[in-house]
C-alpha cells in the first residue's frame, strides 16, 4: 500500500510555508540588462561587489537605494575571485595612488629576483624595493617570485637562496613562486625538471615555511613537468593562458586549472605607463575545511569567500526534509 504524501501533515504544512517565505526572499532579485545585452540581477552594490559582478547604473527600480544592475556573474564563473597584476622592472614608475584609485586590483606578485642566464649572477629587481614600498601603502596583498634559468639542483639552490636573502624581512600574504620557462627546462626531461622544482619549493618551505607556487605556461604544465606530482607536494599553481590577449576571467573560469591564472600579458591600468600582466586569483580552490585555514593566501577566515547563490540548495534540503519527513510517516 502506498502512502500519498499528506498535506494534512502539520510539518509539512509548516516547511511548506518556510519554503514559500525563502524563494519570495530569492525573488527579491529582480533580472535586468545592461543594456547591451548582458543579464543581470539588481543587487545593492556591496553585494555585487562581493559576488565579483559590474555595477550598472539606470537598470534597476531602485538604483537610488544603490540598487544596481550587477552583471557578469550570472553567466560567468560562480568560482570566485581577485584580480591582481604582477610587476617586474618592465612596468617602470608605477602610480600606487592612481591603482588604488581607479582599478580593481586587489593583489600584486612582484618579481624580486632573476638571472640573465644559468650561468650569470643572481640580481635583484631594480624595482623591487619601491615597488613593495608602494604596494604596501595602498594595503595590497603581495606575493613574490623569482625568475630561473636553473636546470640543475646546484643552481637552483642558488637562486633560491638569493631569493630567500632578498624576500627576507619583509610580508607576503601570498606564496612564493618560482617562475620557470625556459628552453633549457623544457629540454630537462619531466622527471628531471619536476625534481629540480620540487627541490626548490623544499629548501623554500624548510627555510621560511611560507608556501611555495611555480609559474609557468600550461604547455609546460602538461607537456615538460610532471603537475601532478607537484600538486602533490601542495605547490600552488599559477599559469598563463592568454588567449587572443583579451581573455576575460569574467567570461571563462578556469579555476579547474590552477589557483592562479595571469590571463593578459598587454593589459593598460591607470598608474602603469607600459602594458602588464593581469592575473586572477580563484579564492575557494584553496579547501579551507581541510588544512589551508593556517595559508595567509587562502583567505578562509574572509566571510567573502562564501559562494554566490546559497539559495537553491536550501531549497533543496526543504524538499528534501519534507520527504525524509514523510518516508518516516509512512514507515510508523
Ligand atoms: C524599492 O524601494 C521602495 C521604497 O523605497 C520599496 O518599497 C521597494 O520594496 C523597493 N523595491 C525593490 C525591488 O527593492
Ligand atoms: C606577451 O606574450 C606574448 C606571447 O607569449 C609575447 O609574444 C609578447 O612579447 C608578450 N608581450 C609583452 C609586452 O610582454
Ligand atoms: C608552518 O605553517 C603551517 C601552516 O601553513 C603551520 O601549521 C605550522 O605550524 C608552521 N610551522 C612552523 C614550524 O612554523
Amino acid at each position: 500500500m502506498i502512502k500519498i504524501i499528506s498535506l494534512s501533515n502539520f510539518i509539512d504544512i509548516l516547511l511548506l510555508l518556510l519554503l514559500f517565505i525563502i524563494q519570495n526572499v530569492n525573488a527579491e532579485y529582480e533580472t535586468c540588462n545592461d543594456g547591451n545585452g548582458n543579464e543581470g540581477l539588481c543587487l545593492n552594490t556591496n553585494t555585487c561587489n562581493i559576488k565579483k559582478g559590474n555595477s550598472i547604473s539606470g537598470q534597476c527600480p531602485n538604483d537610488s537605494e544603490d540598487i544596481k544592475c550587477c552583471i557578469n556573474i550570472l553567466s560567468k564563473s560562480t568560482t570566485p575571485f581577485e584580480k591582481g597584476m604582477d610587476v617586474a622592472v618592465y612596468q617602470k614608475d608605477i602610480d600606487w595612488d592612481k591603482i588604488k584609485k581607479n582599478s580593481d586590483i586587489e593583489f600584486v606578485i612582484m618579481r624580486a629576483t632573476l638571472a640573465y642566464s644559468e650561468t650569470t649572477e643572481c640580481l635583484v629587481d631594480e624595482k623591487f624595493e619601491e615597488y613593495y614600498q608602494g604596494a604596501t601603502t595602498i594595503n595590497l596583498k603581495k606575493g613574490a617570485y623569482f625568475y630561473t634559468h636553473a636546470t640543475s639542483k646546484e643552481r637552483m639552490k642558488m637562486d633560491v637562496e638569493y631569493f630567500l636573502q632578498t624576500v627576507n624581512n619583509k610580508l607576503f600574504q601570498y606564496p612564493y613562486f618560482i617562475d620557470v620557462e625556459t628552453e633549457g627546462q623544457k629540454n630537462m626531461g619531466k622527471k628531471e625538471f619536476t625534481d629540480m622544482v620540487i627541490y626548490g619549493a623544499e629548501l623554500i618551505k624548510e627555510s621560511t615555511n611560507h608556501t611555495v607556487g611555480i609559474y609557468t605556461s600550461l604547455d609546460y604544465y602538461k607537456n615538460y613537468l610532471e603537475e601532478s606530482r607537484l600538486l602533490d607536494k601542495g605547490i600552488k599553481k599559477w599559469f598563463a593562458q592568454y588567449g587572443n590577449y583579451d581573455f576575460d576571467p569574467n567570461k571563462h573560469d578556469l579555476s579547474d586549472l590552477g589557483e592562479y591564472w595571469q590571463y593578459t600579458n598587454l593589459s593598460r591600468i591607470d598608474g602603469i605607463p607600459s602594458e602588464v600582466d593581469l592575473n586572477v586569483h580563484y579564492i575557494n580552490k584553496c579547501n579551507c575545511e581541510n588544512g589551508n585555514e593556517n595559508d595567509k593566501s587562502c583567505n578562509c577566515n574572509d566571510s567573502n569567500n562564501s559562494n554566490a547563490f546559497t539559495v537553491i540548495p536550501t531549497i533543496n534540503s526543504f524538499i528534501l526534509l519534507i520527504i525524509l519527513i514523510n518516508i518516516i510517516n509512512y514507515l510508523n
